[in-house]
């Protein structure tokens, strides 16, 4: 055998692996390429194997020759197998890429809840006149919601709301009312407060629902008068209607937190329910025993009060019917409050 044919073999060889490596485009492709070089019955293998036949020197410098050609195919299969290990990688994540500018599918805008637009519009409007706005429990317990405002045990008036009652003695709290003992236990007077928030009755019809919202007003202070009630409430009511003349009317009423106490009522404008009156508020002046329990000397202090049904008054300004449709969550519904 000669040496340096067998060189040029050599280099050849390496040479044609090279190519054959580099035509592979998947790993079976290239194991069997490799396996036609370096496996069993490999050409590689096969020239290794001559090896036998040859003596002394010539056999230790083909062994050398041999020995890093096999090295040689093995780093061209490896960075074969690199390069397609990269191309899988990179396809992958090709695939797998997301366009983050693309606009998403099927989402349209949401928007604000009618009575959470009501509340924003009611709270707007007594801030602008300076009243701060309050924020209370839901679940309450018997002395704010009843024994505080002036309703003990034994009262009658208890039976006027129609209470969920809860674990623990606590209960859903059946009006707003107990934000004025919480607010004016916790300031000092002058107060002007409005508290909205969700209230619970056991009660359902058109005009009903067993939760619905009140906001609550306290105006605690000293000098001040059934007028000057009656001019911020119609104010209020003037503003939020955006109309000068609406018909309100104040009629005389019962709550054993008020004395005197009344019950406001307003004309439908417009819709199925047209001229007729509906409850918006009850109202009054804090008795005086209320006065003692929030901590203050009735001598001293006056104070007004407002409990309004939100629904109540989203129903009136929308000209909707049933006060239900505003709980049943019917996009069509829903869809057409903007303001
Ligand atoms: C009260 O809840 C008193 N706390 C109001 C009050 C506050 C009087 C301060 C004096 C001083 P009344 O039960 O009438 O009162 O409810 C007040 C308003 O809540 C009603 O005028 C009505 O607008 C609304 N309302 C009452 N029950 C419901 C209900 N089940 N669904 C929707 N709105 C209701
Ligand atoms: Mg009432």
């Amino acid at each position: 055998m000669d040496a340096l044919g067998d060189q040029r073999a050599i280099e050849a060889m390496i040479e044609q692996a090279s190519l054959d490596f580099s035509h592979c485009d998947d790993t079976a492709q290239l194991a069997q390429v490799k396996a036609r070089y370096l496996g069993r019955d490999g050409r590689l293998t096969a020239m290794m194997k001559s090896l036998a036949g040859l003596q002394g020197q010539a056999r230790s410098d083909a062994g050398k020759a041999l020995n890093a050609a096999k090295q040689a195919v093995e780093s061209e299969w490896k960075s074969r197998e690199k390069t397609l290990a990269n191309q899988a990688l990179n396809a992958q994540l090709q695939k797998d890429a997301i366009d983050v500018s693309l606009p998403g599918r099927g989402c349209e805008d949401g928007g604000l809840h009618p009575i959470t637009l009501t509340i924003a519009r009611i709270e707007a409007i007594f801030r602008s006149i300076g009243f701060d706005v309050a924020d209370g429990p839901e679940i309450e317990d018997d002395f704010y919601n009843f024994t505080a405002l002036n309703t003990p045990q034994d009262h009658p008036a208890r039976s006027m709301h129609d209470t969920f009652y809860v674990e623990g003695g606590l209960l859903l709290r059946t009006h707003t009312s107990p934000m004025q003992i919480r607010y004016a236990r916790q300031h000092k007077p002058p107060i002007r407060v409005i508290a909205p928030g969700k209230t619970y009755r056991v009660d359902s019809d058109a005009t009903h629902s067993p939760m619905f919202h009140q906001f609550e007003g306290l105006w605690l202070d000293e000098n001040i008068s059934f007028a000057d009630l009656k001019s911020v409430y119609t104010m209020f009511l003037r503003q939020f209607f955006e109309q000068d003349d609406i018909d309100v009317r104040f009629r005389p009423s019962y709550f054993p937190f008020t004395e005197p106490s009344a019950e406001i009522d307003m004309r439908f404008g417009s819709g199925p329910m047209k001229d007729r009156w509906l409850e918006v508020s009850g109202s009054g002046q804090v008795h005086p025993q209320v006065v003692r329990n929030v901590g203050l000397d009735p001598e001293n202090y006056i104070g007004f009060a407002f409990g309004s049904g939100v629904e109540r008054l989203a129903m009136l300004r929308y000209g909707v019917s049933d006060l239900r449709l505003f709980f049943e969550n019917d996009l069509r519904f829903l869809k057409q409050f903007d303001r």
